[in-house]
């Protein structure tokens, strides 16, 4: 099936910027983009839909959730906005440990239901590709649950799914090396044959899993064919990116406490970067020298990180918004973390941009300029989200 869309005032693919542009889909693919007056004549009589001469951009692409959890963390938010300090609130038995919890307590249907609702949020929000983590399970067969729940939230949402296996800490009453052991022994292989993730990420900092243990964990994911990333240099400097850059992992996340040596590791490897603002943000710290990481020639992904902890926050929009004014991304350089950045960290370069060849994943903007999300805050100027080419999503 072919389809022509034209009333297309501003089009980000996002590396080229074409105003009053057309865009071919065949097939759920962008097969042809360019200015309407140069639509091959073999396109002409195909149907069309006009999009209202309006902005289009690629669906954005979270590349780093946690979406599937129970309970709440409003005890640990009030008292942090006390004065309470997260790492010590981990330390204490709370924190992750508080949602692990719920999670496992929670029937695998509640957890499928609350991470439908928050997949919803973020369609509307203009997410076609998410990221999933496990990790508030910590038990093997707690852990395979919430990566059943993630395979089955799949079937049910209009968007695509990359699932993720995390190493997040050791749970209660395990030792450290026992639970390595389990881990590299026992999960990994098991989510390997049962097809349940595509990458292993490994919290690699104080109060989760030292540098070692990091390293062994990604090992051994390697040797299963998983790929890698981690929640690197978040509290402490542990030397996660440069582990990930080492092995060729996707991406290194947070990367607060990095400094120039680790950009450079993770730009030659070609390893992604990914900002996380909003767990930068809720946890008091300051954003990573964005500029300098840029100016090191690292490629740079933003993501929500949502989670129920460090980042309740359920808009990719926002956390652009928020990498612009606090690291000084330009615009352009925002939309390419959120878009084409994102999804190389996720080892899917065929997503997140609209350029021909890639997946026919884009959004409508409720006016002519398609950066329009990018400027208005808390309101966003959304008209409908589509992927594969077929409209998922009405708002207006
Ligand atoms: O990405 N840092 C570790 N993991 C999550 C937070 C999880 C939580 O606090 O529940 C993060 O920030
Ligand atoms: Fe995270």
């Amino acid at each position: 099936m072919t389809r022509v869309f034209t009333g297309i005032s501003d089009l980000f693919t996002p590396a080229r910027r074409l105003g009053d542009a057309a865009m071919v889909v065949e097939e759920g693919v962008v097969s042809w983009i360019g200015p309407r007056k140069e639509l091959p004549l073999s396109y002409r009589e195909q149907p069309h839909q006009h999009l209202g001469d309006r902005g289009v951009l690629p669906g954005l692409v979270d590349s780093h959730t946690h979406l599937v959890w129970a309970g709440d963390r409003l005890e640990e938010y009030r008292l942090r906005a006390c004065g309470a300090r997260y790492e010590e609130i981990l330390e204490a038995g709370g924190g992750i440990y508080h949602t692990v919890e719920a999670t496992s307590r929670a029937s695998s249907e509640t957890l499928l239901e609350l991470a439908e609702q928050r997949a919803e949020i973020f369609l509307r929000g203009g997410v076609t590709t998410l990221e999933i983590k496990s990790g508030y399970g910590l038990e093997t067969a707690q852990e395979l649950r919430i990566l059943e729940v993630v395979r089955a939230l799949n079937r049910r949402i209009p968007q695509r799914v990359v699932p993720t296996l995390l190493a997040h800490v050791i749970p209660k009453g395990w030792r450290r090396q026992a639970y390595l052991e389990m881990f590299t022994t026992e999960l990994i292989p098991e989510v390997r044959r049962r097809g349940l993730a595509e990458a292993v990420d490994v919290f690699c900092d104080r109060g989760a899993f030292e540098l070692q243990a990091s390293r062994s964990i990604m090992e051994s994911a390697r040797h299963h064919g998983l790929s890698v990333k981690a929640h690197a240099e978040q509290l402490e400097r542990l030397g996660a990116s440069q582990l990930v850059a080492e092995l060729g992992g996707l991406s290194a996340d947070h990367l607060e406490q990095t400094n120039e040596q680790d950009w450079r590791a993770l730009a030659r490897a070609g390893s992604v970067a990914t900002l996380l603002p909003g767990a930068t943000l809720i946890l008091g710290k300051s954003l990573p020298d964005a500029r300098g990481m840029l100016a090191a020639g690292v490629k740079l992904a933003v993501a929500s990180d949502h989670n129920p902890g460090s980042s309740p926050l359920f808009s990719l929009f926002l956390a652009l918004q928020l990498a612009i004014v606090l690291a000084g991304l330009s615009v352009e350089e925002a939309l390419m973390a959120g878009t084409r950045h994102a999804a190389l960290a996720l080892g899917k370069p065929e997503l997140g941009n609209l350029e021909p060849g890639s997946a026919a994943d884009f959004l409508v903007i409720d006016g002519r300029n398609a950066t329009l999300p990018l400027y208005t805050w808390g309101q966003l100027p959304l008209r409908q989200v589509f992927i594969a080419g077929e409209c998922v999503c009405s708002l207006a």
